[in-house]
């Protein structure tokens, strides 16, 4: 790839223009492959024409920029076949092989704009970038006045590093709207990802309408209704009603899946299996080797799981499909029949993740289902499960993939992974020639916190930005060939509505977007940072949600002879900060941090800002001593 890159560079601007690349003049995320300044400036005219390539399938990126150049910019936008234009879309009738099936050449000049592309994908990109040229005020819903439409001329050749650019949006812990789903497909695309990783079901809710197992949705897709610390909850009573969740009618689906469609976005989706099963079983009780199972409820976030002893976990109730259970294979046949037909895409995920042990190893049917095979361990009857059901997502023409798990009691033959514990298993399972999609824990979990504890919803790790900026979805050990892509995941335990889902997603899916689509060796974290705060002020005018934690200090205390000691850094350069331990508010007249703090005996809140010379930039974080000495060292 950095061969490619080179010669590249080369054949975009002449072997001097290489060291005049200007990475760091522009904010575009991710980064692209080779960019170099021209003299002029391009400024938008009150009336834009824009040049479309033949093709139906190009109005896609005509619209969107006809939308999108038009809404903030109050410009009257004129899509043409012919004639003159300011922007002109083009496809390339001899393939460009530099820049494959998704990248581009954006040039701006003084007088016009042209994005050339192989694909309509890569002019969809190249628009997204072009959009990213212009002042942070583009991304308005609204008319903004008094602003310049000005852009530096600039020529930029780009195209990804992988191919798979995923998100994975959980709806099964906490449910999104069609329009919630659109609206974060719509912020996704901005940062050129591609997959979008649909995870429908779960133990706190079944969300996709199967048309002939109605009580999926009738019974699993609800539950008790319950907010605060999501798994800390009390268990639901009998008499309480169901009144939380939802789910998609197969109308909805298709909806979804052209929506997505129609901004190159494929979706794949996720029936996990056969653990995190809950709401199936609540619905078909039938489908767990369990007795009781017929008294068994959506789960509405009670605890259900010891996770003390690590992996797999005990589980107080058997949330898993029975696999020794004829009736669990028509079960899975009937839902991926009418799975296959909703999604085009030619994967469809299972699950296979955190499947307990502790009922199938006292199942008598599980018992005798692995004296009848041969198998000797719970993964291999894992195994068998997953062998049985590959068979079923074949039958239905599709291709199947799991969480790492599924490699564990010997993986099904044309399965591909999801490596999530770390790289290790996606590693090995390339190098076995099976397809992966890398979403380590380690730099990919965006339900994880991004910044203190006392301004985040509780979750049992931490994700910094500049952590899930070090994402290489192709670790050296691995075999590149196998590597599909990545993804970062969104779990929604404790993301209750779209603006939470928003924040745990941006900025760190900027980091994960630059390092699936950017060459390695563009990545530079200073960089970076300058581009996610020009971003910040796009996501403003478009009233995306995105969190602000790299502005607050990362708190560690320590313990020294009965004394506590508090250290405080920052993510990002620049800042100063400012403390009190008097219960007021410090603003920059206050002690500024530069050492140490030794916590005083009787002090009971420490309150913490950050400020960038004269303006306050990081929350008020405000934590009680008692607190700060759990957290000691
Ligand atoms: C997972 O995070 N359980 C795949």
């Amino acid at each position: 790839m950095k061969k490619l890159f080179l010669s590249f560079t080369l054949f975009l601007f002449g072997s001097s223009v290489f060291n005049q690349t200007s990475a760091g003049k522009f904010y575009i995320i991710p980064e692209p492959v080779a960019q170099a300044e021209k003299p002029g400036n391009f400024t938008l005219p009150k009336n834009v024409n824009i040049l479309r390539p033949a093709g139906n399938e190009n109005d896609i990126t005509v619209n969107f920029l006809k939308e999108k150049l038009s809404k903030a910019t109050g410009s009257k936008v004129t899509v043409r076949s012919s004639g003159k234009s300011d922007i002109q879309l083009i496809l390339n009738k001899a393939n460009d092989t530099m820049i494959g099936e998704e990248g581009y050449i954006l040039s701006v000049r003084s007088k016009k704009i042209t994005i050339r592309a192989n694909k309509p994908s890569g002019l969809f990109y190249g628009a997204q970038t072009l959009i990213q040229l212009f002042p942070a005020q583009i991304e308005s819903e609204e008319v903004v006045n008094n602003v310049e439409w000005k852009i530096p001329a600039v020529e930029i050749g780009d195209y990804p590093r992988v191919a798979w650019r995923g998100l994975m949006l959980d709806v099964s812990r906490h449910f999104f709207t069609v329009d919630e789903v659109k609206q974060y497909i719509d912020a996704m695309v901005r940062y050129k990802y591609n997959m979008l990783h649909w995870h429908l079901t779960d133990d706190e809710g079944w969300r996709i309408e199967i048309k002939s197992l109605p009580k999926l949705t009738e019974i699993g897709a609800w539950r008790v209704e319950k907010v605060g610390n999501f798994g800390e909850f009390s268990a639901p009573l009998p008499n309480e009603p169901k009144t939380y969740g939802g789910f998609y009618t197969q109308e909805q689906i298709r909806e979804i899946v052209r929506y997505a469609a129609d901004r190159f976005v494929n979706i794949i989706p996720e029936i996990d299996v056969p653990g995190h099963s809950l709401a199936a079983i609540a619905s078909y009780p039938e489908l767990s080797c369990t007795e009781g199972a017929d008294k068994y409820n959506v789960r509405a976030g009670e605890p259900f799981m010891d996770w003390s002893h690590g992996a797999p976990p005990i589980a107080f109730i058997d949330n898993t499909l029975c696999p020794a259970n004829e009736k669990v294979y028509d079960f899975m046949d009937k839902v991926m029949t009418e799975v296959a037909q909703l999604f085009p895409y030619p994967y469809i995920h299972v699950g296979g993740d955190e499947a307990p042990h502790n009922f199938w190893q006292k199942s008598p049917q599980v018992q005798e289902l692995m004296k009848r095979e041969g198998l000797t361990t719970i993964p291999q009857v894992q195994s068998y499960f997953e062998k049985r059901l590959e068979k079923i997502v074949q039958a239905k023409g599709k291709k199947m993939m799991g969480w790492d798990e599924i490699l564990e009691g010997g993986i099904t033959p044309t399965t591909a992974l999801m490596s999530w514990r770390g790289n290790k298993y996606g590693i090995e399972a390339s190098r076995s020639g099976h397809y992966v999609v890398m979403s380590p824990t380690t730099f990919a979990y965006i339900d994880y916190m991004q910044g203190d504890v006392c301004t985040e919803p509780p979750v049992y790790s931490s994700l910094r930005l500049n952590k899930a900026y070090q994402f290489d979805p192709v670790p050296p050990e691995a075999d590149a060939n196998y590597i599909l892509g990545g993804q970062a995941n969104l779990w929604t335990e404790q993301v209750y509505n779209i603006r939470q889902a928003e924040y745990m997603t941006w900025p760190r899916g900027f980091a994960i977007a630059e390092s699936l689509w950017s060459p390695k060796d563009k990545k530079n974290w200073e960089n970076f940072v300058g581009k996610t705060e020009n971003h910040f002020q796009r996501l403003d005018y478009a009233e995306t949600k995105y969190s602000p934690a790299i502005y607050d200090p990362i708190v560690n205390v320590m313990k020294k002879d009965d004394k506590y000691y508090v250290e405080l850094t920052t993510e990002i350069g620049g800042l100063d900060i400012y403390t009190s331990f008097d219960n007021s508010t410090p603003d920059r007249f206050y002690p500024r941090y530069t050492e140490l703090l030794l916590v005083p005996k009787d002090a009971r809140l420490v309150k913490i800002i950050t400020y960038r010379g004269k303006v306050p930039v990081g929350r008020l974080m405000t934590i009680p001593v008692d607190d700060l000495k759990n957290r000691a060292k």
